[in-house]
């Protein structure tokens, strides 16, 4: 017969060393698991006699409740002692500055946000974003557009030319968004209205030019599309844009091979001590080019000018970010350099929006 005070001395002083609460686990179940030693004893009650059930069961019973006991004393003993470790290991210096989170420290390029705003503004106008690849053809760019081959304004371009590929086809990088006015108007049916911000191409560079800028088309093509319409685009998009109440504009007579008549775009502005301001003054700053779709381009594309008409514009929003945002030199946009765009970048959450206010 088991030595119940020696089983109890045993299980009682393996508790007790017990340094963790795996290592106490294994002794609860070799005590009270379903083969642990006292399980064992308490299975033997049931085949004893009434007189020893009646002398071993509390004997048995009282061992259980003992190693028990000690088992959950020891659990709490060995949950403070992990605590208390934890706590003294781990030390937080609350008077240490917070760390900013990435995505409060990112900053978003100023084209990004430019381009973020002005489509916000034209789609509350009802226009869609359209888009096109980089890399196009010489006939989209120029041809479709009304630029005759061996026509002046191709050289005004500065195009960077791809090597011809294998059917002896030259590609270029897009020196202008207007090629995608082909792409939208023989992919969809009038009425269009829509506007194309993208990377445009050319040969130059100094402070106001890089080789890779960005513009904004705009396009409208319906039966009764005119010029008024097309002022009155442009002047409500200043005035959100600029965030000014009321613009002045000036359409002066210009050519582009694509639009009859022709237009570029002045608005007015006034240069005080290196600081320029919208709304007012009496000066004039070059904005865009514009005009009413020439017959030829709406053929080209399928679309019937005698029951069709409609204008379209190119904007520089490298240009137009500039001024909104007092940058004086264009380079630094395509530097990638840290210091410049946390000195000019956008917050990540400020998502330009009318009803939440373009600027921050
Ligand atoms: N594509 C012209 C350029 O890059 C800008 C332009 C002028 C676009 C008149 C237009 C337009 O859509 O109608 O110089």
């Amino acid at each position: 017969m088991t030595d119940l005070n020696q089983l109890e001395r045993d299980l009682l002083s393996q508790v007790d060393a017990a340094g963790d609460e795996a290592a106490l686990e294994s002794v609860r179940v070799s005590a009270l698991g379903k083969k642990g030693s006292v399980s064992e004893l308490l299975k033997t009650l049931g085949a004893m006699t009434p007189e020893e059930r009646k002398e071993r069961g509390p004997l048995i019973n009282g061992l259980r409740d003992k190693v028990q006991g000690a088992i959950a004393a020891k659990k709490e003993t060995l949950a403070e002692a992990a605590l208390s470790a934890r706590l003294s290991a781990e030390r937080i210096d609350v008077t240490l500055p917070v760390q900013e989170a990435p995505e409060s420290r990112g900053r978003i390029h100023p084209i990004s946000q430019v381009i973020e705003e002005l489509t916000a503004i034209f789609a509350d106008m009802g226009f869609s974003v359209a888009e096109g690849p980089d890399i196009e053809t010489d006939y989209l760019n120029f041809t479709a557009l009304n630029f005759p081959v061996g026509h002046p304004a191709r050289e005004m371009h500065d195009t960077f030319f791809l090597a011809p590929d294998e059917k002896g086809e030259r590609k270029l990088l897009r020196t202008h968004t207007s090629p995608v006015q082909v792409r939208t108007m023989t992919s969809k049916a009038p009425p269009i209205r829509v506007i194309i911000p993208g990377r445009t191409y050319r040969h130059d560079s100094d402070q106001t030019h890089t080789p890779m800028f960005h513009q904004v088309e705009g396009l409208v093509i319906d039966k009764q599309a005119n010029i008024a319409h097309l002022k009155w685009i442009l002047e409500e998009f200043c005035k959100a844009f600029f965030e000014v109440d009321q613009v002045k504009m000036r359409f002066r007579p210009s050519f582009f091979p694509f639009t009859e008549p022709s237009a570029e775009v002045d608005i007015q502005c006034s240069r005080k001590g290196g600081e320029i301001r919208f709304g007012e003054g009496t000066d004039w700053l070059e904005i865009l080019g514009c005009g009413m779709v020439h017959p030829n381009v709406l053929r080209n594309c399928g679309i019937d000018p005698d029951e069709y008409q409609g204008f379209a514009w190119g904007m520089g929003i490298d240009r137009i970010a500039m001024l909104k945002y007092g940058m004086p030199d264009l380079r630094p946009f395509f530097e990638a350099d840290v210091r410049w765009l946390n000195h000019y970048g956008f917050r990540p959450l400020d998502i330009p929006s009318l009803v939440g206010g373009l600027t921050a």
